[in-house]
């Protein structure tokens, strides 16, 4: 087994780094567990966290004012994964972000967790690339500080809001503007809501027309922006409340999913197995589930496609140009660390049927350990008809039902909430939809035809935004090299060889490096992404691929030369291409709030590393352009995105003609006096 070098937490483009010393060793601290063989891509355990946080304190890079962020398992490289057998002592190394809040210090640290030892510790300069994510404490800090300024108070009272204590503030992350006074500074900007009786829906009820830059370093207010917008909008938005629902439907009879002979996966560990399926599921604080090494048995050849997927990064920018909202835009994974945001789904599951859960570990902003339970949901589904003939010469009448296994989990970011359900199906297709729900952000709305705002109830605005996630999909198809190929339909002119013009032609162009292959969708084409094996081929001599399938919506609107451009660039195109790096795992870079832009995929890519034939990462843009509706008020109806991914040429011919015909029918079924009856016999379809 071989251990890799060191590299730096994110030493890439513009990110900066200042060492200040090289990796201090470190004595074991006393009374610190072993930490028994793992398999290299096991989730982290609590005793982990403990070990890397006794080891950071043996070494003395933490006090009590030491908060952590992005606590996650540094994982092996890929060479040293794919060579791992069990049994094997790896080396574990958990790496994290410091923030010294009484010195505003900021460094990153990576711990091998087996040997004890620090094997980095770099001091980052927050002016230059920035500061962690929001931390818990940030929301009751910045609701102290703002109540406390005299001019936010006053302008309060100018909206008529004497009472503080009904007003909920909201800090949020910053951005970065022209206001040379917030460099280097831990900024917020506040917003405020005023929540009419304890268990409103405060969203209902901006106040607007004023917005505090605070210096959560300091604990001061910057500067208050007050644009003078006096009407706070006063109708309910509480949803749950009889008065604005009505009263609640009676005609809906229960659906109930039951496997009587129970499910039909395995999980071994974190390994689930399912219908010629394998897929390693981890977790962490920052992204989330990520999935590993999926794999399919094609009759007894376990062939890998993906090595990694996971959502790197989702940026949420708002199109509201006045003085209040111009600075809205939220990177969701770099900012607020989606993967500790997800919810137990103890307290309300959200999956239908015979369920398995799986725990998350995440860290606190303490460096300590916390599980939440029941975090990833884990079933299946039937999904209607998989493939289907009458033939009328043959006579044969055939169906088959297309199954689907599911890997599901929520989180929640202060107003909205979004599903991440991975979908792996019968047939080879696999699928992620990203879920979006919750309440829509709202403004003040100064009413006519503003043009950048929705007016969801009298004086309630919904500022346009777009929801734009990207997907890291490190690809292993059928092996380490790989190549992609943009497939789109060609229209070929009246001539010689199509004198009817019917002719339908295939284009095909290989993205050969990283500066070719940044790509935008195109749907009216068909343009489609293949990644190819370059080793391989099936028995019809192509090279076997799993076929990228955008939805093709909207890229960032945001202007080329805007802030939010500069920090979310991977929003630009749907699709980029880069070598495989081991720590090149995040589209806006390794540090996000406050990080100026550059960083992540436009760094990665600078160098213009070959892509053809190589090991290769997609990263794929998906998601949303908003213009809230009516109907999106006061609480939001699912909304959809994200991509499929299908064999094309993987496979010799359909891998489903082994899969049975099912007994038409459930096994309750209404009788055509109305009775309920058990048995297949009882239902034709
Ligand atoms: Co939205």
């Amino acid at each position: 087994m071989t251990t890799n070098t060191p590299i730096a937490l994110a030493p890439h483009g513009h990110d900066h780094h200042r060492p200040t010393h090289a990796a201090p060793s470190s004595t074991p601290p006393a009374g610190a567990h072993e930490i028994a063989p793992r398999h290299p891509l096991d989730m982290l355990t609590a005793e982990e966290v403990d070990v890397f946080r006794r080891v950071l304190a043996a070494a003395g890079l933490i006090t009590d004012a030491t908060r952590f962020s992005y606590v996650m398992l540094r994982e092996a490289s890929k060479a040293d994964v794919l060579a791992y057998t069990a049994g094997d002592q790896l080396r574990r190394e958990v790496s994290a972000l410091l923030t010294d809040l009484s010195t505003q210090g900021v460094s990153t640290v990576v711990v091998d967790v087996v040997a004890k030892t620090v094997l980095e510790h770099v001091t980052i300069d927050p002016a230059v690339s920035g500061w962690g994510p929001s931390l818990d404490e940030d929301f009751p800090t910045a609701d102290a500080i703002v109540k406390a300024d005299p001019v936010w108070v006053a302008a309060m009272a100018d909206r008529g809001v004497t009472d503080l204590a009904t007003v909920r503030t909201v800090p949020l992350s910053a951005g970065v503007f022209d206001y040379p006074d917030e460099v280097g500074r831990r900024m917020v900007r506040v917003l405020a809501f005023r929540e009419d009786y304890p268990g409103d829906s405060v969203w209902a009820h901006p106040i607007d027309g004023i917005v505090a830059h605070v210096d959560l370093s300091s604990g001061t207010v910057l500067r208050v922006i007050n644009t003078g917008h006096l009407d706070i909008p006063a109708e309910s938005g509480d949803y749950t409340d009889p008065a604005v629902s009505g009263p609640l439907r009676t005609d809906l009879s229960p659906i109930r999913i039951t496997q009587p002979e129970g499910v039909s996966f395995t999980l071994d560990g974190n390994v689930l197995s399912w219908q010629n399926w394998s897929v390693r599921i981890g977790f962490n604080g920052r992204e989330g589930v990520t999935l590993h090494q999926l794999s399919f048995d094609d009759k007894g050849r376990r062939r890998p496609i993906i090595y990694r997927a996971s959502v790197s990064e989702m940026v949420v920018p708002y199109g509201d140009p006045s003085p209040t909202h111009a600075w809205q835009n939220y990177f969701d994974v770099g900012e607020y660390q989606f993967g500790r945001l997800s919810n137990s789904l103890e307290l309300g599951c959200d999956c239908l049927g015979e369920i398995t859960y799986l725990d998350a570990p995440t860290v606190d902003d303490h460096g300590v350990a916390h599980t939440i339970t029941n975090a990833i949901c884990i079933h299946e589904e039937d999904y209607g008809v998989l493939w289907k003939h009458n033939d009328a010469f043959s006579g044969k009448s055939e169906t088959r039902r297309q199954r689907r296994i599911v890997i599901s989990s929520f989180v929640t970011v202060g107003n909205y909430d979004y599903g991440f359900y991975w979908y792996l199906y019968l047939d080879g297709t696999i699928e992620l939809e990203a879920k979006a729900t919750g309440i829509v952000f709202t403004s003040g709305h100064p009413g006519g035809d503003y043009p950048y705002a929705s007016e969801l109830a009298p004086g309630l605005g919904a500022p346009y935004h777009q929801h734009l996630f990207s997907a890291r999909l490190d690809m292993m198809v059928d092996g380490t090299n790989n190549h992609v190929d943009e497939i789109e339909a060609r229209r070929v002119p009246t001539g010689p060889g199509n004198p009817w013009g019917n002719a339908i032609g295939r284009s095909v162009t290989r993205l050969t490096t990283e500066a070719t292959s940044q790509r935008v969708a195109a749907n009216h084409l068909g343009r489609v992404w293949s990644v190819g094996s370059s080793t391989t081929t099936n028995r019809m001599g192509e090279a076997p691929a799993y076929v990228l399938y955008p939805e093709g919506n909207a890229t960032l609107a945001a202007a080329d030369d805007s802030s939010t451009y500069r920090r979310a660039t991977f929003a630009s195109k749907h699709l980029w291409v880069t070598q495989y790096n081991r720590d090149e795992l995040w589209a806006a870079g390794a540090i996000v709030n406050q990080h100026p832009g550059g960083a992540g995929l436009p760094a990665y890519v600078a160098g213009d590393r070959a892509v053809d034939g190589e090991d290769i990462v997609l990263w794929h843009t998906f998601g949303l352009t908003h213009f809230p509706r009516l109907e999106d008020w006061p609480v939001m109806p699912v909304d959809y995105a994200g991509f499929k991914m299908k064999p094309h040429a993987f496979f010799d011919r359909n891998p489903t003609l082994d899969v049975p015909a099912t007994a038409s029918g459930s096994a309750h079924c209404a009788a055509p006096n109305g009775d309920i009856v058990g048995g297949d016999a009882a239902c034709h379809c």
